[in-house]
């Protein structure tokens, strides 16, 4: 198959990808179709690798409502709704609800998905089911299981036994919620456990860390210690880090000195933060979203996540990652032409990164034909008008075709 004019990540000297045997054979210019291949000419559309969700909650996604709405909107009654609908989760329930949402990723052109998955459950049914579900998902998407202690490892009965059996399960990354924890000395002590826990058995470490208004709130400092001293470096991320927004200046500077050395990743979720974040506010209200500008300027790794699809702690999301990027790039400040044109790095490379599948991820000779297609000659465009998906290729197979949106103005 070949894909003729293509825009590869803003680039104007259009090339023409070849794709053969589930890989990119070849990617240069001015290739012609060979006897019996398909072509399809893009005219200059926008090629990116396929988006990366890398932090989303899939075993309590589309459940908004079910059985209470969150009335307040804050994090912890959205921990509250949560509570009562575990008490209905079964096998079929969860599968039913991660395929359709992994199907509405993969209509946004998303083919990667890290999922946090909540393991204070005694008998591990989401985590069984969603570990089953990996392989017959793998068409749509690859995904990442975290083993996510959402009433936390100290704090919750038999917390670190639930933790070692989902990573004995299968789980591929190790969480943790130490702002959660019922005192900072669980919390750093949660830490340690999980970095350990990871360490132990080569899993990576995504922490849902300092998600809280609260200044006081250090778990980052801890994890990227742990992080530096043992070597892990950039197997370890720190999801949501929102208690940043409200660190002192003085402390950052010297915070950020840590940070570079540990390597880490970051993870932000922009739209859930913003919306969780500033809840016992007046005015001024805090935007309660980590320090992105800083952080990246500072050469850390930072990628944007939804968090939640239709849950009880955000009641929209239809895995569009465009919106996480708009609303990114907007909250922390990054609307200079630069930003908005490299946009999309916080939902395709920084999140691979984070990932760790960079050895088989981007639109590159040899690697797997993953790649999506948008209605917009670069990401710019793309971003400004919701760009209609064209195409999402994944390992050489055209998996969703999309067409352009026609709106015709009458008068
Ligand atoms: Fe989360």
């Amino acid at each position: 198959m070949l894909f003729q004019n293509a825009c590869i990540e803003n680039d104007r000297c259009l090339k023409d990808i070849r794709i053969q045997d589930g890989k990119f054979k070849t990617i240069a210019a001015g290739l012609k179709p060979e006897a019996g291949e398909e072509a399809i000419d893009l005219g200059g559309k926008l090629v990116l690798p396929p988006f990366v969700e890398s932090h989303v909650h899939l075993d309590a996604c589309l459940t908004a409502g079910d059985p209470c709405w969150n009335m307040s909107g804050t994090l912890f009654e959205g921990i509250e709704c949560w509570g009562k609908r575990k008490d209905k989760l079964n096998a079929q329930d969860i599968r039913d609800r991660v395929r359709r949402c992994v199907k509405l990723y993969a209509a946004h052109g998303c083919q990667f998905i890290r999922t946090h998955v909540d393991v204070t459950d005694p008998n591990l049914t989401a985590m069984k089911t969603i570990l089953d579900m990996k392989d017959e998902l793998a068409d749509l998407a690859e995904i990442q299981v975290v083993a996510f202690p959402q009433d936390g490892i100290l704090s919750f009965p038999n917390g670190r036994d639930l933790m070692k059996e989902a990573v004995k399960m299968g789980a591929d990354v190790v969480g943790a919620i130490p702002h959660y924890e019922f005192t900072r000395e669980y919390s750093v002590e949660s830490l340690n456990f999980a970095m350990k826990l990871a360490a132990d058995n080569d899993r990576l470490v995504d922490v849902h860390c300092d998600e809280i208004d609260d200044e006081a709130s250090r778990g980052l400092e801890t994890l990227a210690c742990r992080a530096l001293e043992m070597g892990m470096y950039d197997k370890v991320t720190a999801s949501h880090t929102t208690a940043m927004h409200s660190y002192n200046n003085a402390y950052v500077l010297k915070l950020m000195r840590l940070l570079k050395l540990s390597r880490i990743n970051f993870v932000s979720n922009p739209l859930v933060n913003i919306h969780l974040g500033g809840r016992a506010d007046t005015y001024p209200m805090r935007r309660g979203v980590t320090r992105i500008r800083e952080l990246t300027e500072n050469g850390l790794n930072v990628s944007f996540g939804n968090d939640d699809i239709f849950d009880p702690w955000y009641p929209m999301g239809n895995g569009n990652m465009r919106d996480v990027v708009y609303q990114g790039l907007n909250i922390s400040h990054m609307m200079g032409y630069e930003d908005i044109c490299g946009g999309y790095k916080f939902v395709t490379e920084n999140a691979a990164k984070t990932l760790h599948i960079t050895d088989h991820y981007g639109v590159q000779e040899g690697k797997p034909a993953n790649m999506i297609v948008l209605d917009a000659p670069d990401y710019y465009d793309a971003l400004n008008n919701d760009s209609a998906l064209l195409y999402s290729v994944r390992a050489g197979k055209v998996i969703v075709r999309g067409h352009a949106a026609k709106t015709e103005v009458l008068v």
